[in-house]
């Protein structure tokens, strides 16, 4: 099989935690010819970049707060001058918010989880329309959750800001169809990671009795965030992909 993302550039916010680390590191093995790790901790992706430049990728670190939506935009553009272009852009930043029912939340808990998670995806993708419309083709993929598509107790903002990332995905799909760039959200289900580390042992357990292929691992998503990033899905725009062990089944 030929690799998926020869000779491409790639953007990968939350690039030093699991999903973003896992997703750099596939792309490597799929060609990617270079690759700029963004993330707010840039300790975790200097560990991640050392490891892909030692496999021959051309790799750049940023320090990137999603929610500065200058940074972000001034990112893309200094990417897309030193690399020629940004092919795919991929939204991984993301954090949960406390386990609790929405009479316990503050409006600083429901803030935060909106603007990481969304106002976030929002800056990526307008930092792209901004720096690239209209002159190659930009795949545009955003790690939203399976908590977007079905209601999760006790995690109000977490869930409403995925399901926002899903319908501004469509929005995005569709305004810039015309102009070269795709648009599409993954969908996990859950795939435990430093995210989970304040949710009880048992409500882990309980999401994972609701998971028909038991819980994920990153490398579960890595395989569906490429092909939306190449041009094999060069069809696909606008789409939320499922990526949940069987959670979202009915
Ligand atoms: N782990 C799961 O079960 C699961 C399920 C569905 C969706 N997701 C989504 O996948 C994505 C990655 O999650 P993960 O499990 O790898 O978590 P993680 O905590 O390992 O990684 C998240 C990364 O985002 C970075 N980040 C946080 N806020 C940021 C900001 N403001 N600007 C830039 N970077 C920021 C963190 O530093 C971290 O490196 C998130 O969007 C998450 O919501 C995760």
């Amino acid at each position: 099989m030929s690799a998926r993302l020869e000779g491409k550039t790639a953007v990968v916010t939350g690039a030093g935690g699991a999903l973003g680390s896992a997703v750099s590191t596939h792309f490597a093995t799929e060609g990617v010819r270079s690759l700029v790790l963004a993330d707010v901790n840039l300790d975790a992706v200097t560990v991640v970049a050392e490891k892909l430049r030692a496999a021959g990728i051309e790799v750049a670190t940023e320090q990137l707060d999603v929610t500065d939506g200058d940074a972000f935009d001034a990112l893309i553009r200094d990417a897309a001058e030193r690399f020629g272009t940004v092919d795919t852009l991929v939204n991984t930043a993301g954090i949960v918010s406390p386990n609790a029912r929405i009479h316990n939340l503050s409006t600083a808990d429901w803030e935060r989880s909106m603007t990481v998670n969304l106002t976030g995806t929002f800056h990526g993708i307008r930092a792209v329309a901004r720096a690239l419309r209209k002159t190659s083709p930009v795949s545009i993929v955003n790690i939203a959750s399976v908590s977007g598509l079905t209601a999760w107790a006790y995690a109000a903002p977490y869930c409403a800001s995925k399901a926002g990332v899903i319908h501004l995905t469509r929005v995005a799909a569709l305004e810039y169809a015309e102009e070269g760039i795709r648009v599409n959200a993954v969908c996990p289900g859950t795939f435990p990671t430093a995210l989970h580390d304040t949710l009880p042992a048992e409500a882990l357990k309980s999401i994972e009795s609701r998971h028909p292929l038991g819980l994920g691992a990153p490398a579960d998503i890595t395989g569906a965030v490429t092909f939306l990033a190449s041009d094999e899905s060069r069809w696909v725009t606008g789409h939320a992909l499922a990526v949940d062990g069987g959670y979202s089944l009915p």
